[in-house]
């Protein structure tokens, strides 16, 4: 049988992806669907590390675009994203697959605190270790959590999970002449302005040199793909 390219990943979850349709919330439907794609990967023995957003329930920069203080705003945020990777340890645990969840904000009641080592650990253990509570602090995205986490337990790829299966010049679902690339260098998307990630989160990609796959998450089976180096929505790094 063919081996995964990679022994280690991060997937970085948008917490809009577990809404589903609904637009708001978590839909059970949706985050079992993802669960059993993680666990196809982690039987593989690919060591995997989840970064979830928050989107889903709160977003600190619409609060602060409403005039609420962003650190608040964006503390709310870390807060949603720890309620995300609650409920997704509960539909992985459900399959059968051993998890820990680590906070950036210490919260021992509820998860483990956040210690590199520790991390890497669970990893090798064949733990699926979620990240929450992004990066600990406020004007930082969790995309830039899923950056420096890579950068942090030696990830091989980022594996960004979105509704479009790849980077386009414009807005695939605005424009339907839309062109999509296969492969772009960190900087092109960086001075064009590119919507892999906010611009924080892909310089700190770029200077560590952590590739990004942006892909369909809701094409059953895309975790896997992407895994095996399949080539499959757009490939960001070089
Ligand atoms: P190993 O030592 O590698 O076997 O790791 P382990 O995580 O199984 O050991 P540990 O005894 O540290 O943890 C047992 C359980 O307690 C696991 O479910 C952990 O997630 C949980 N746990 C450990 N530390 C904390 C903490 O600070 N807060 C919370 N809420 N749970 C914790």
């Amino acid at each position: 049988m063919q081996k995964p390219k990679y022994k280690r990943v991060v997937l970085k979850l948008s917490g809009e992806a577990l809404a589903g349709d609904q637009g708001y919330g978590i839909s059970h439907e949706i985050i079992n669907s993802i669960a059993k794609q993680v666990v196809e990967v982690v039987k593989l023995g690919v060591e995997v590390a989840i970064v979830v957003g928050g989107g889903n329930i709160w977003r600190g920069v619409a609060g602060s675009a409403r005039g609420m203080d962003r650190a608040t705003a964006d503390y709310m945020g870390m807060l949603a994203t720890v309620i995300n990777a609650l409920a997704l340890q509960d539909a992985l645990e459900k399959l059968g697959i051993e998890t820990r969840v680590m906070s950036a904000i210490e919260m021992k009641e509820i998860a483990e605190p956040y210690i590199r080592r520790r991390a890497i650990r669970h990893l090798e253990k064949g733990r699926v270790v979620i990240f929450a509570a992004g990066t600990g602090n406020p004007y930082f995205s969790t995309d830039t959590a899923a950056a420096l986490r890579s950068a942090e337990i030696e990830a091989e790829v980022i594996l960004m999970a979105k509704k479009v299966d790849g980077v386009y010049d414009s807005d695939p679902l605005k424009n339907p002449n839309a062109k999509k690339f296969t492969d772009l260098e960190y900087i092109e998307v960086l001075n064009k302005g590119l919507g892999v990630m906010d611009s924080t989160a892909t310089s700190l990609c770029m200077d560590n040199k952590i590739p990004i796959i942006v892909f369909d998450l809701t094409k059953n089976g895309n975790i896997l793909r992407a895994v095996m180096g399949e080539e499959i929505g757009t490939y960001v790094g070089r």
